[in-house]
């Protein structure tokens, strides 16, 4: 076969599954590649190289990369008809889960690489290009792959930096101890690293990413004889970097949610008063066989503490219905627990088997349509407490840290520091800002208001 592939003017195309891990995943890939002469395309029929990173979660997200495969070997064959080469590669969750399956599966996947491989991208590419077989490379090589990834760089005032990757805590239902690895956590230096190359181009929000976030632990630097740092002491240093305005951090266990970030939550005003901390379920015998770790009674007095420490907190969960065993009874404490907490915002979804995983060999499964009856009644509620919760933002003056031009000429999106977006008139020249916005309405997703020209104290 001859190489048809132009030698300049690649284009590559990367479709995102899946947690906010995978954005960071898909952006440094981008950032591997355009060394190597990759543009990003518009649509993937018109890329010469198609990345899929890839989510293993729930069945569903991990049967959608399939449906894209089939899309993608027709899209394969046009541009072949053309003259033109297409390089498909599967990353990710399911590439890790399932390796060589998937080009068993699917023949025109050319390249298979997990989660802790990605940044050997360029070689793969080049192996990719000599052999007649699809490519594999799952292994797990975390250290090696942040020492190795290129500088960032930023797309818009907000940016993620991962901190810790991989998961120990291995409840029943979860893919991600096996997809995943175990927990590693990157170094003070690498993340205070990549945190000031950020703000010296602009970032002035990072949210720091980890499967389970606050059981990062690391070194304090050289000079600095503190000993070990959590989270907590993490935070508070990223806060004295120059034009870093809001720190936040994300997926939080509340087994790790120890007294040292809960004082940096009530103490650092740069901590966004906004915590991701699921709970998953409200009932002690299925947060057992769940094996979370802790009681829901553990949870209530957790977010109390929390609460009592930063006031204004917003919380965020996941939940899931229909766990092996979970009787109706069981939900109801479900439907209890979430009442009590009150939730700003939360993601719930439907028990799904997940091959591997304790929980899918467990008797008792629960039906499909005792799931969706389940769900609907839990998503009604956290419906109803995230409406009345944005709703109670009307006639504050919320700070709100501008991103993105909106959908209306002369308007500007942003974020609260509750993370919902906030549309507001506004010149460009206030992107990358952060102003304060009195909240005037609310839509089903998002804040609007003006800005406040008074300067009133953002309460
Ligand atoms: N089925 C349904 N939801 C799951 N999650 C993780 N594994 C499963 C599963 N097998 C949910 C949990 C987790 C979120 C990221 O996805 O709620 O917090
Ligand atoms: Fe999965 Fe549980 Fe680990 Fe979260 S804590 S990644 S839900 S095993």
């Amino acid at each position: 076969m001859t190489e048809t592939r132009p030698k300049q003017g690649k284009s590559v195309f990367i479709r995102t599954y899946g947690c906010q891990m995978n954005v960071y995943d898909s952006e440094r890939m981008a950032d591997l590649l355009k060394p190597m002469g990759y543009a990003p395309a518009s649509a993937p029929d018109d890329a010469d190289l198609v990345i899929l990173n890839t989510c293993h979660i729930r069945e569903k997200a991990a049967e959608k990369v399939y449906s894209e495969l089939g899309r993608l070997k027709k899209a394969k064959a046009r541009r072949a008809d053309a003259g033109a080469d297409m390089t498909i590669a599967v990353a990710g969750c399911v590439a890790q889960a399932e390796g060589a399956e998937i080009s068993a599966r699917a023949p025109v996947v050319d390249m298979v690489i997990g989660p802790q491989a990605y940044h050997r991208l360029p070689e793969l590419l080049a192996r990719a290009a000599r052999s007649r077989g699809a490519v594999l490379e799952t292994d797990f090589a975390v250290e090696e792959k942040f020492d190795r990834l290129a500088a960032r760089e930023a797309d818009g005032p907000a940016a993620f930096i991962t901190v810790q990757e991989g998961c120990d805590k291995f409840c029943t239902f979860c893919v991600v101890p096996y997809t995943r690895g175990a927990e590693v956590s990157r170094p003070v230096d690498a993340i205070v690293g990549e945190a000031r190359a950020l703000a010296a181009q602009g970032v002035r929000e990072v949210t720091l990413l980890g499967q389970n976030v606050n059981a990062w632990s690391g070194a304090a630097p050289a000079g600095d004889n503190s000993g070990d740092w959590r989270l907590g002491e993490l935070c508070r240093h990223l806060a004295k970097i120059d034009g870093i305005e809001r720190i936040r951090f994300t997926t939080s266990h509340p087994r790790d949610m120890d007294d040292g970030l809960i004082a940096a939550l009530g103490e650092e005003e740069k901590l966004m008063p906004y915590l991701h901390l699921p709970v998953q379920a409200g009932s002690d015998g299925v947060l057992k066989a769940m094996n979370r770790g802790h009681t829901a009674e553990h949870y209530v007095r957790l977010i109390e503490k929390i609460r009592a420490a930063r006031p204004d907190i917003a919380i965020s969960g996941d939940f899931i219905v229909g766990f092996p065993g979970e009787t109706n009874e069981d939900f109801e404490e479900t439907l209890a627990l979430v009442e009590t907490v009150n939730y700003a915002s939360a993601y719930s979804f439907k028990y799904s088997r997940r091959p591997g995983t304790p929980g899918a060999a467990m008797r008792k499964q629960v039906a499909e349509a005792e799931k969706d009856d389940r769900l609907a009644r839990l998503q009604a509620l956290l419906e109803r407490h995230r409406t009345d919760f944005n709703a109670a933002q009307i006639g504050r003056a919320l700070p709100v840290l501008f991103e993105k031009p909106g959908r209306h000429p002369g308007q500007l999106v942003g974020r609260s520091p509750y993370l919902q977006s906030v549309h507001a008139n506004a010149p460009d020249s206030m992107l990358g800002q952060i102003a304060p916005v009195r909240i005037e309405g609310v839509t089903p997703n998002a804040l609007a208001g003006a800005l406040n020209d008074e300067g009133e104290d953002a309460a």
